[in-house]
């Protein structure tokens, strides 16, 4: 690829800084100068600017643990983003990988590479998406046969089946961020902790299909998207690279 790319890529500056950086003396292609930002590099060549070396990395990936209140996307005028969250990052161009509502927290995958966002949120491909949900109201085994069968949320088609589990009652072992939420709910009202598993993601799905049986959502987390799970180790707002092995998961999809 061409010297200005390599280094604009890789967030040095834009691409005209940078062809001006380069004519005048500022970067150094295995130690020599060089001042033609066309010059074609490799990757495996070595090359610095403004005296610090710069290595070239293709493909980032992380793994967030979003907290509620920023939003997903790339950028926005009001709100703190998820990318705002992502300190070390090399790359200009990495994005969420689907999208999470403000106030949801958990799993959510950013990177820059395409073809792998899309294979994860491709409908044909029915990735499993595992939502863990506090809702109001009392949720029975009713309504989970209702979920294995689809239900109308107001689309065109019904949602596919869908996997509803009852979590144990005994909010006291609950994370500390359910139990936030619960300060919401006001005295008397029941609530029922619940784990849902969707094979596609349409917008606001939880939520919705959640309150089509009368049971609205306060509290929202997801836990895994395919082979990928929310590492525990994560607080929310903490992040850290896939490992080798996970994205070995993702690529076999
Ligand atoms: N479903 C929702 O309703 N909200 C989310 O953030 C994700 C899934």
């Amino acid at each position: 690829m061409r010297l200005d790319k390599f280094l604009c890529d890789m967030g040095l500056g834009t691409r005209s800084e940078i062809k001006n950086g380069i004519r005048k003396g500022m970067a150094l292609v295995d130690g020599k100068v060089c001042k033609r930002p066309e010059t074609q590099v490799s990757e495996e060549q070595q090359v610095s600017y403004q005296g610090k070396p710069v290595s070239y990395t293709a493909f980032e990936y992380y793994m967030l643990h979003k907290p509620a209140g920023v939003v997903s996307a790339t950028e926005d005028s009001r709100d703190r983003t998820v990318l705002d969250l992502i300190q070390e990052k090399k790359r200009k161009d990495l994005f969420p990988v689907g999208r999470l509502d403000k106030d949801t927290e958990g799993l959510l995958l950013i990177t820059n590479d395409g073809p792998l966002a899309h294979r994860l949120l491709s409908p044909k491909k029915h990735v499993d998406k595992v939502y863990e949900a506090l809702v109001k109201g009392q949720v029975t085994e009713e309504h989970a046969e209702r979920f294995q069968q689809g239900i109308d949320i107001g689309d065109e088609r019904l949602t596919l089946p869908a996997k509803l589990t009852i979590l144990p009652e005994d909010l006291s072992r609950a994370p500390a961020e359910v139990l936030h939420a619960l300060e919401e709910i006001q005295k008397g009202t029941s609530v029922t902790r619940i784990r849902l598993t969707l094979r596609e993601g349409r917008f606001h799905q939880v939520k919705r299909m959640m309150e089509a049986v009368g049971c609205p959502v306060v509290y929202l987390k997801r836990l895994s998207m395919g082979p990928l799970l929310l590492d525990p180790k994560l607080k929310p707002g903490e992040y850290r690279p896939l490992t080798q092995e996970e994205l070995q998961w993702l690529k076999e999809l």
